[in-house]
């Protein structure tokens, strides 16, 4: 693997839900960790693609199927984690998701739509794992620049991201001392589904980065090198905060617009 500080055993034995990992940046976190010696279930709403993505894993992945906006159905995935792999070290809220629109665009079931994707399926998932946690866990929610920087047509991703960011802060109160409660805040990723959605032509993937600091996106795997990161003992105590895995997309002119 390129470019890593990590040994190759740093989380081995260590179980692993990720929740949102079954395609992109998530399952990206997901391969990683597996690639460290973790035991790694992932979740997402259709089958076959958690199916695919425990095979893209592999390790004995588990691949489960369930909508995160489900309190009881994101419960039984994480069970059934539990029961395969033990108490959890890691757990990762990461499911989201995101369209272009500006807010008069919106009805109200589309804004609650992402609300209850990414804000309600974070809480469900984080209140969900709390009793299925090892001693000294590391749970993570992927946020996004939308959580601190208002943006035009992401009047839902920006609420629901600045939730998850505040609830952060909330939960590390909480749970602290035995478990540290961290987010981590990719800007825009290479080869994902969010930003084919965010910036769909070539003109608009030039403008955003002309306007990052490194004058370039980043890579699935330096997301993963984040939460790599926080969930060892280097990150012992770091907790209640968001890191910025962005390249300095949210200074400046990066975070105004879409
Ligand atoms: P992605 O490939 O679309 O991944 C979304 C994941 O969440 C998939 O596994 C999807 O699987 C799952 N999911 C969606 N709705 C769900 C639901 N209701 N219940 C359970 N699972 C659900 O997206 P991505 O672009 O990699 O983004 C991943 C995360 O990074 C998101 O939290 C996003 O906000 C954040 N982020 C991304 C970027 C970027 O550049 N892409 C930048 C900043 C932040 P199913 O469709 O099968 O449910
Ligand atoms: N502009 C305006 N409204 C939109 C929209 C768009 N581009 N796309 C969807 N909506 C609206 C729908 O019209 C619907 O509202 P309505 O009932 O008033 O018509 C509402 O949003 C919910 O849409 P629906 O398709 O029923 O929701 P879903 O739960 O099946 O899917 C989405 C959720 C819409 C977020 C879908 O895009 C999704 O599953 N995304 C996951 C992948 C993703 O977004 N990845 C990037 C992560 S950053």
């Amino acid at each position: 693997m390129t470019n890593s500080p990590f040994r190759d055993d740093v989380l081995a034995g260590k179980s692993a839900f990720i929740a949102g990992g079954t395609s992109g940046i998530n399952l990206g976190i997901a391969k990683r960790f597996a690639a460290l010696g973790a035991k790694v279930a992932v979740a997402g709403r259709n089958p076959e693609k958690a199916a695919a993505a425990a095979a893209e894993i592999g390790s004995g992945a588990l691949g489960l199927s369930a909508d995160v906006r489900d309190y009881g159905a994101i419960r039984a995935a994480m069970e059934q984690a539990h029961h395969a792999n033990g108490p959890f070290d890691i757990v990762i809220s990461g499911a989201a998701g995101n369209f272009l629109a500006p807010a008069l665009g919106m009805s109200a079931n589309a804004f609650r739509t992402v609300i209850d994707i990414d804000l309600n399926g974070t809480f469900n998932v984080f209140r969900g794992c709390h009793d299925l946690l090892a001693a000294d866990a590391s749970v993570i929610a992927i946020t996004a620049p939308q959580g601190e920087n208002a943006m035009t047509m992401q009047a839902h991703a920006c609420a629901a991201k600045a939730g998850i960011n505040r609830l952060i802060g909330v939960l590390a109160l909480e749970w602290g001392p035995h478990v540290r409660v961290n987010g981590i805040s990719p800007g825009p990723i290479e080869g994902t589904e969010g930003m084919a959605r965010l910036a769909p032509d070539a003109t608009l993937k030039a403008a955003h980065e002309a306007r990052i600091a490194m004058k370039r996106w980043g890579t699935c795997h330096e997301v993963a090198e984040a939460a790599v990161f926080l969930s060892t003992s280097a990150a012992s105590y770091v907790t209640g905060t968001v890191i910025d895995v962005d390249g300095g997309t949210s200074k400046g002119d990066a975070a105004r617009a879409v």
